[in-house]
């Protein structure tokens, strides 16, 4: 098991986020977990990826364990530096100011000085070719699904093999939705373990292998994705009757 949360309790302040939620995520796998506005997805993320203060939430109790070993008191550079764990974060968050290459390049920051990246680059851009044509643009210029795009090319610029998506499909008409997903569907089939967090939670089952269902704070349903496809009461509250 390459990453388990297990009944894990979280605060901010005196609001309980998380009630105790438990699940697991195997090397190789797609593993989403979906859930309405508030029911803690991001939470969940942020308490993985040991975000830091005031944004962080606290855990209260359980545990998460990436490799069998707890990981609460790993700082977050060594997140995404010692375990290749990499955020793509709701909303975004690329920098708006600067170009399509400068936002990869400042990815690489952690990595080991005087590497050639010119191949990684190369991946990225051909993974999304919009990018390339786009590489000497400043960033705030790019469309929605293109910045989209260009948060999950700085997420693989840090040098992961384990993505955690937070809404990626957010705001995107279906055509990007698609490319973004076919995109993720590609790089797990290389090798990329993936979490996946949506509002969507079709498209999310389409692609994920299992899923975990949040309710307010806790596990309402789980299974694989035919299962919860399936499950009457998954389809009346999320997948639209
Ligand atoms: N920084 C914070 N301070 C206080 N409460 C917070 C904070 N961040 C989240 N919460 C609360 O924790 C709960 C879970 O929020 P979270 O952002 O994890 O939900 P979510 O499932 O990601 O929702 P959405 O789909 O809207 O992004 C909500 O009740 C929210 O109000
Ligand atoms: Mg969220």
């Amino acid at each position: 098991m390459l990453l388990s949360v297990e009944n894990l309790i979280v605060k901010y302040g005196n609001i309980q986020a998380l009630h105790g939620i438990s699940f697991h995520v195997n090397e190789g796998e797609i593993v989403t977990l979906i859930g309405a506005n508030g029911a803690g997805k991001t939470t969940s993320l942020h308490s993985i990826t040991r975000l830091p203060p005031p944004e962080a939430p606290k855990v209260v109790s359980g545990d998460i364990k990436f490799k069998g070993q707890s990981i609460l008191k790993t700082s977050p550079s060594a997140v995404v530096k010692d375990l290749k764990v990499a955020l793509v974060p709701e909303g975004r968050h690329i920098f708006g100011n600067l170009t399509v290459m400068e936002n990869l390049i400042l990815a690489t920051y952690a990595r080991e000085k005087g590497t050639d990246f010119s191949g990684e680059y190369h991946r990225i851009f051909e993974l999304f070719p919009r990018l390339k044509e786009r590489r000497d643009q400043r960033s705030e210029s790019l469309s929605g699904g293109e910045q989209q795009m260009l948060a999950v090319g700085r997420a693989l610029m840090t040098g992961c093999t384990f993505l955690l998506l937070d809404e990626p499909s957010m705001g995107l008409a279906p055509v990007l939705k698609y490319e973004v997903f076919r995109t993720l569907k590609r790089l797990n089939e290389e090798g990329m373990t993936i979490l996946l967090i949506e509002q969507n939670a079709n498209l999310a089952l389409q692609l994920a292998g299992r899923g975990y269902v949040l309710d307010t704070g806790q596990i309402a349903a789980h299974g694989t994705s035919e299962e919860l496809l399936g499950n009457p009461e998954v389809k009346k509250a999320y997948l639209g009757g």
